[in-house]
């Protein structure tokens, strides 16, 4: 029977601006099953990455409540929390956030150092295990800032992976890597998945999210399931909008500059 892995209910987040409250997620209902691999899509700015974090319990909602694996991440205290989240999710940020003065393995150890799942004689070989399974085990004792960002970008899977945890969040983790790189990340991700942990990934990449089981769209605040064609019709339509106005926008400035010629 399908477990729910992750259970959001009403899920609010409105940030307050020098312009006013911006409301970025309203009122998400959201359930993902132990096992199950879910693409998230949306337009950027859509509230992706802050949904993530209330996932994550990095940020706390406006409103409603976020359950993982039992947990109640809006609830939990802060040093609870930290230590959970160190044991039982492994995160691909964004913007890779690795740790500048630290070597590649040793970015990659820093989780297991932290959350003591792993014996502290076995870190090391994990970690160059990790290291070798994406393809850079040869930067391990670089430091990040000597890599390439599709190098870097691997080093913060093999961190999210370090801990071998049961729920896998990845934000783009594949948008500075060519498509070879990002076909092996995928398919580690399957590969977890298919062991029974929980994967849910940002991407805009089509082709590899032809292969997830499961596709929900972030929009106007709220998340709906979709199909991929949906998906990207609705893609195709925005970036069709964002090019009309762009044109609008270019024809406008050159008339402007031409009635200033004029006159
Ligand atoms: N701390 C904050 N304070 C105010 N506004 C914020 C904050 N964080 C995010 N936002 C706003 O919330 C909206 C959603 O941002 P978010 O980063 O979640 O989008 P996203 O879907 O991840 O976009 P992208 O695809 O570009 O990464 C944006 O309009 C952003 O400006
Ligand atoms: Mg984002």
């Amino acid at each position: 029977m399908a477990e729910p892995f992750i259970e959001v209910h009403k899920l609010v987040k409105t940030f307050e601006t020098p312009a006013g409250p911006h409301n970025v997620l309203r009122g998400i209902d959201f359930t993902l099953n132990k096992g199950e691999f879910l693409g998230l899509l949306g337009p950027s700015g859509s509230g992706k990455t802050t949904f993530l974090n209330m996932l994550a319990g990095i940020d706390k909602p406006t409103a409603g409540s976020v359950l993982v694996n039992g947990v109640d991440v809006v609830q939990a205290k802060q040093r609870h929390l930290t230590r959970w989240r160190g044991r039982n999710i492994g995160i691909v940020f964004q913007f890779f956030q690795l740790l500048p003065t630290l070597t590649v393995v040793e970015n990659v150890m820093v989780p297991m150092d932290f959350a003591d799942v792993f014996e502290p004689r076995e870190r090391r070989d994990r970690a160059m295990a990790l290291l070798e399974r994406l393809g850079i085990a040869d930067q391990a004792n670089k430091t990040p800032d000597m890599l390439s960002g599709g190098q870097q970008q691997r080093v913060a899977i093999a961190r999210a992976l370090a801990n071998d945890p049961p729920l896998v969040i990845g934000d783009e983790p594949t948008g500075n890597l060519d498509r070879m790189s990002a076909g092996n990340v995928f398919e580690i991700f399957h590969e977890m998945a298919a062991q029974g942990r929980t994967v849910l990934i940002v991407t805009h990449d089509r082709e590899l999210a032809n292969n997830i089981s499961k596709v929900m769209v972030l929009a106007d605040g709220m998340i709906e399931a979709t199909t991929l064609e949906a998906a990207a019709r609705r893609r195709t339509q925005e970036l069709r909008a964002i090019q009309l106005r762009t044109q609008e926008r270019r024809a406008l400035k050159t008339k402007s500059q031409e009635m200033r010629a004029t006159q």
